[in-house]
Order: C-alpha cells, then structure tokens, then sequence
C-alpha cells in the first residue's frame, strides 16, 4: 500500500503565522504539524509515501525529511499548484499509485488513542473497496457528516451541512483500493471549486464497498484550523508526553520498532537534535538499552 499526506493549501485561517510558512510546519508542541500524520502511516506500516504540498512549500518538506531514508521511509514529492481540492490528489500522486491501493491523510489531522494501531493494521491490508474513520465531534457542520438508516447503516456522507444529520465527523484518514484513481479522474468540481473527497467516498459507499470505523471515546481526533486549536492540540499532547515519559509521533523510534532502521542510524539523528527534548529522549531510551 502507497500513502500519501496532503499538506498543501494557503492555510489563510492562521494568517499571518502561515504567510510565508506551510501550515503542517508549525510546531504542535515539540515538533513540525506533519510527523503526527506521518507517524500514522508509518504505525499503518507504510513505507512508500509522496508528500504533496503548494511550490512554495514543497522544498521546506524536503530540507525536513529529504528521501526519507534516514526514517527508513522512501519519501516523494509532488506539487499541488493550487488548492483545488483532497481528492484531486489521486489525480497529481497517479504514477506514484501505480496499481496499489492507498492511504491518504491530511497534513493537519492528529490521531491518538489506544485502539488506533489496530484500526490501522486492518486497514492498511484493504485490497478492494475503502475504509474511513469516524469520530464524534460537538461541531459537526464543520466536515464531512455521515448520516445513518434506521438499522444505523451508514447513508451517505455531506460536507459541511448547515444541519448535519448526525454528530459523526469524517476524519481525515482514508484508506483506498486502487478503483480511486479512476474516480477521482471522473469528478466534477463542487460549488465550492473543488474535488471533494466527499465524492469519493459516496462513491465507495452507494457501491456497498466503504467501511466505517467509528473512533470510541479513548481515541483523540484533534483540530489544528484556529490558533485556540493549536494551543489546545499543543497542551493535550504536553499533558501525555510529560506525564508518561513518552514521545507521540517520534518518527525514529516508530522505524526502529517497525525493524526499518537501526540503533546507529537512530542515534545519529538523536545526536543531531542532542540537548533537546526529543533528542534527549531518543539518547535516553538508548541509554536504557531500549534500542537493541
Ligand atoms: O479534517 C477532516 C475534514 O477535511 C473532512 O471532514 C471533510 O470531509 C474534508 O472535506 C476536509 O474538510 P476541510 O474542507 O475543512 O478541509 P480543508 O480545506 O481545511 O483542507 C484540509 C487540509 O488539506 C488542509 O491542511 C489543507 C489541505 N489541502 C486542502 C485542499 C482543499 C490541500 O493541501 N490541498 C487542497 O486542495
């Protein structure tokens, strides 16, 4: 399975913090917004991964990861030229796709929950139809909706409904089988001016194929669209890190327990980053004998 994590648009909510920076490289508490969508991938067990983001801020990401290999990852990238919606990205990542199927996250979604890693395996083995995650939110009208029939069977989704039938938000993870690409090929942009992958979900659903995981209440869904989300994301993920003594979204302790890179390659990027939390918490942990 390819993944991909859409990190592009103007992100005008956050002005002037994002004039001349990317969105999804603002630090959520101690590091760039990307490594917790990534990090999510990576737990999904996926290597091959194309980062598609505006011109502007494509080299950014690369002076960040580079080809990936020092995460153990193989890292492409792709330009968006303008925001014309998420599932236009099936149509800009078509040759990197190729004939598998794909997992597509948003650069600004944050996940954290106990269940999330098994949620993620099954999913990531899809080999024919999709795969979405719900989550309960207070406001629903802010995303793509899911209404139900009375056996509670998922409907249909809505983007943005000024009353949402249902407080069950679509989150921004999907996993897809290959049947995608040609999808999103045959979309007709919204009123909105774009690709929604509202469509393609509709799609999958009215064909019977789409599957829906509903995200229980020890799972976290975090905003990051005001600067009060971003504070709020900041803090929750201060109060687990400090309290447990341990790192959400380490990318390199993520490869190293998936066996995709070893303790000296780790302790080369723990060293470069030395003096600072997330490096003394990688030297830390080696010095406890976790890296063996
Ligand atoms: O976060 C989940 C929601 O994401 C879903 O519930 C909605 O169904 C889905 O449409 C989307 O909602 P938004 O309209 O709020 O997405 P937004 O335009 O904020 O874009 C989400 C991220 O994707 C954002 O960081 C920018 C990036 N993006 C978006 C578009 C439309 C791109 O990189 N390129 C694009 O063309």
């Amino acid at each position: 399975m390819k993944g991909i994590i859409l990190a592009g648009g103007t992100g005008s909510r956050l002005y002037p913090a994002t004039l001349a920076i990317s969105k999804q490289l603002i630090p959520v508490y101690d590091k760039p917004m990307i490594y917790y969508p990534l990090s999510v991938l990576m737990r999904a067990g996926i290597r091959d991964i194309a980062l598609i983001s505006t011109p502007r801020d494509l080299p950014a990401f690369k002076a960040l990861f580079g080809g990936g290999e020092e995460l153990g990852l193989n890292l492409s990238y792709i330009e968006q030229p303008k925001p014309e919606g998420i599932a236009q990205s099936f149509i800009l990542a078509k040759d990197f796709i190729g004939t598998d199927s794909v997992a597509l996250i948003l650069g600004d979604n944050i996940f954290y929950g106990e269940g999330l890693d098994k949620m993620l395996s099954g999913a990531a083995e899809l080999k024919d139809g999709a795969e979405i995650f719900a989550s309960r939110v207070v406001n629903p009208a802010a995303y793509g909706v899911i209404s139900f029939n009375k056996d509670g069977k998922p409907l249909c989704v809505t983007e943005k409904p000024s009353k949402p039938a249902s407080p069950w938000a679509v989150t921004g993870l999907y996993f897809y089988d290959n049947t995608v690409v040609e999808a999103a090929s045959r979309l007709k942009f919204s009123t909105r001016g774009e690709l929604e992958i509202t469509d393609i979900n509709n799609f999958y659903l009215s064909s019977g194929k789409l599957k829906v995981n509903f995200m229980g209440r020890g799972m976290a869904w975090l905003d990051t669209g005001t600067h009060e989300d971003l504070i709020k994301a900041s803090t929750f993920i201060e109060s687990i890190e400090s309290r447990q003594g341990v790192k959400i979204a380490c990318l390199e302790e993520i490869s190293f327990q998936k066996g995709w890179i070893g303790r000296e390659t780790l302790l080369k990027r723990a060293v470069k980053m030395k003096g600072t939390p997330y490096g003394n918490y990688l030297l830390n942990r080696d010095a406890e004998g976790l890296w063996k």
